[in-house]
């Protein structure tokens, strides 16, 4: 038999401890999900997005990619904020990464890893784009947290300007982008201060906080 055993003993698990709470916890969320939040973070084994956020499963639509990278030509990051927008209606969309990313740090090096470093060319447009601020920046290390919170507040602000969150805003609806970080470290979020609810707060509220 080829089964991983001790992961469906940990669901039976789960399921019961859930259960017990509320008899009838599965039967309601398989009828109907209404998540307030959708979270586009890195797929890092580290940050399990239900579990940093303390939130049940329902509550919180899941998108994540390595470096939590937003592209507007990417179908299915595309394909879910558009759902999540349109159909679940959610209310904020929250763009978390974390420090020491993986991805970002093989973007900040240059590293050679295969397939993926054409994914990681979009973060080194983000050194690219920062190029002066980083220049300052002479610890190798500080440099790589930097880039770790830029390439966040990057992709929030994709976020912002895909097509679908702007017409949800030019629509009057309810919706907030916000930019967080995640450190491994402490399991601590910290709030990097991009908190977007009209478009034509975007870039001046991206301005304020890349500097
Ligand atoms: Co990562």
């Amino acid at each position: 038999m080829c089964t991983l055993t001790h992961l469906f003993e940990n669901n039976q698990r789960w399921s019961t401890a859930l259960q017990k709470q509320d008899p009838e916890f599965f039967l309601k969320l398989s009828k109907l999900q209404t998540p307030r939040y959708l979270w586009i973070g890195c797929s890092d084994s580290r940050v399990p997005a239900n579990e940093v956020t303390g939130l049940l499963p329902g509550e919180l639509f899941v998108h994540r990619n390595v470096g939590n990278v937003v592209v507007p030509t990417d179908l299915n990051c595309l394909s879910v904020i558009q759902y999540a927008v349109d159909v679940l209606k959610v209310k904020d969309i929250i763009v978390c990464g974390h420090y020491g990313c993986g991805g970002v740090r093989a973007a900040w090096d240059g590293a050679r890893l295969g397939l993926i470093d054409n994914w990681l060319r979009h973060i080194q447009d983000v050194v690219q784009e920062h190029e002066v601020q980083f220049k300052q920046i002479q610890d190798d290390s500080k440099g790589f947290e930097r880039l770790c919170e830029l390439n966040v507040i990057e992709q929030a602000l994709n976020v912002c300007q895909t097509t679908i969150v702007k017409d949800a805003w030019g629509r009057g609806e309810p919706l907030t982008v916000h930019a967080w970080i995640y450190d491994l470290r402490d399991g601590l979020l910290k709030d990097l201060g991009l908190c977007v609810s009209r478009a034509v707060d975007a870039i001046a509220v991206y301005r304020k906080i890349v500097q």
